[in-house]
């Protein structure tokens, strides 16, 4: 398949895009570095020593005889180039990684939270209006999050996507599907909620095939891929705006820094490894919706934990303390989750789990690099509320 890939730059689409193309698929990165540039005003770069996209490139082609082109254009506002870019490759699919990820990047101030809107909803929504307006049959595989879906699901098993509704009409009780109800926490969840809209209706109005991804908080770093060079290596963030949770407490433990646990620590939250990541978007490419069908939802987790768990696992391993700090967030204290995940399982997924996984992170990665991190940039900065 041809696959262009928005966003191939970034912590998923990277490996993503090597993953592809391993497999055999004619691959296309299209980026506009934001990513990069965000390290440099944050003045905090990834751990690892990612190198720059020519020479990404070059090491891909070196060890591998596979040519990936790259685009340098910023989706959000470059529609005609991206219309294009469409018209003249002509892909199967496209993945969309393209878009501003970090929660509590988003809160950080009006021009964040601005930028965020702008960025995100504009490139979602450049993409799926260039697919109708070039008439090619594309199917979209897009990342989202589980945090459209809040994080208090009432002891419900949260469904993957949908739920089945009565709606009391006079006497009657009418049988409905509905797109589960959106409780976003932040701005960057909230474009993605809304971004599940604008899939909503391109699919009833225009026929688009797109499959939306809620995923959990991806953990790990490198994949049989990107180990396979120096050059290859993916991009592994610590600070306490962009790391995700779970590589924070890994690198906070590589250095003896008391694992930073907002609160009680007793969030739950559901989470994958960047290894399976890689696996359900070849899954979700593999299976596109038919033609008529409505979006595809799966829930993109392989298991779920308390976060003070989390920090007691990390700190068995390792020795750290746990030092609970003041929550920056506006978020439940205590939370339980449960989460449907039989989709991707049903295809054949086999996940890494994190018993596995953790020792060889905390090695192979935060010991390996630690010397890189600079301290003052752990603590988060952002707040929920002024
Ligand atoms: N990392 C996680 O834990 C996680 C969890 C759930 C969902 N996701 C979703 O997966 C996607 C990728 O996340 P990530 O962790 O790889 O983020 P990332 O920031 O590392 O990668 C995003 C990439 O998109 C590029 N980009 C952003 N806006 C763009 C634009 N307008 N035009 C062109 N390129 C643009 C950036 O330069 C970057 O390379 C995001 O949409 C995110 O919401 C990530």
């Amino acid at each position: 398949m041809k696959v262009i890939v928005f966003g191939g730059d970034g912590f998923c689409g990277w490996p993503t895009v090597l993953h592809l193309s391993k497999a055999g698929n004619e691959v296309i990165i299209v980026d506009n570095l934001s990513r990069r540039k965000i390290d440099i005003e944050l003045e905090c770069e990834s751990l690892t020593p990612i190198s720059p996209m020519g020479s990404r490139l070059a090491a891909w082609k070196e060890v591998t005889g596979k040519t990936i082109k790259f685009f340098n254009m910023d989706v959000s506002k470059d529609y005609v180039r991206v219309l294009d870019l469409l018209k003249d490759e002509k892909p199967d699919a496209i993945v969309h990684f393209a878009e501003q990820r970090a929660a509590p990047y988003s809160m950080r101030s009006p021009r964040d939270k601005i930028y965020t809107v702008d960025n995100n909803l504009n490139a979602t929504h450049n993409i799926l209006c260039a697919i109708v307006e070039s008439g090619l049959d594309i199917h979209v595989v897009h990342l989202g999050t589980m945090g459209v879906y809040g994080y208090t699901s009432h002891g419900l098993k949260i469904p993957e996507g949908y739920l089945d509704v009565k709606i009391p009409v006079g006497e009657k009780d009418i049988d409905s599907r509905i797109l589960y109800p959106a409780n976003p926490g932040s701005i960057y969840h909230t474009t993605k909620t809304q971004d599940a809209l604008f899939f909503q209706f391109y699919n009833n109005n225009d026929g688009l095939r797109i499959t939306d991804l809620h995923q959990g908080v991806v953990w790990g770093t490198n994949t049989p891929e990107t180990i396979l060079d120096d050059r290859l290596i993916n991009r592994f963030d610590y600070d306490g705006d962009y790391g995700t949770v779970l590589n924070r407490f890994l690198m906070q433990a590589a250095i003896d820094y008391p694992l930073t646990v907002y609160g009680t620590g007793g969030q739950t939250r559901a989470f994958i490894h960047i290894q399976d990541t890689v696996k359900c978007i070849e899954l979700a490419i593999s299976n596109p919706p038919e033609k008529g069908e409505p979006v595809h939802i799966y829930n993109q987790v392989t298991e779920t934990h308390r976060i003070r768990d989390l920090a007691k696992i990390v700190s068995e391993l390792t020795g750290v303390k746990v030092n609970p700090i003041e929550n920056p967030r506006f978020e439940d204290a205590e939370n339980e989750l449960d989460v449907e995940n039989k989709q991707f399982l049903s295809l054949g997924l086999n996940p890494t789990t994190l018993t596995e996984g953790l020792l060889e992170e905390v090695h192979e990665i935060a010991q390996k690099y630690k010397d890189r991190c600079d301290w003052d940039k752990i603590l988060p900065t952002s707040k929920w509320k002024v």
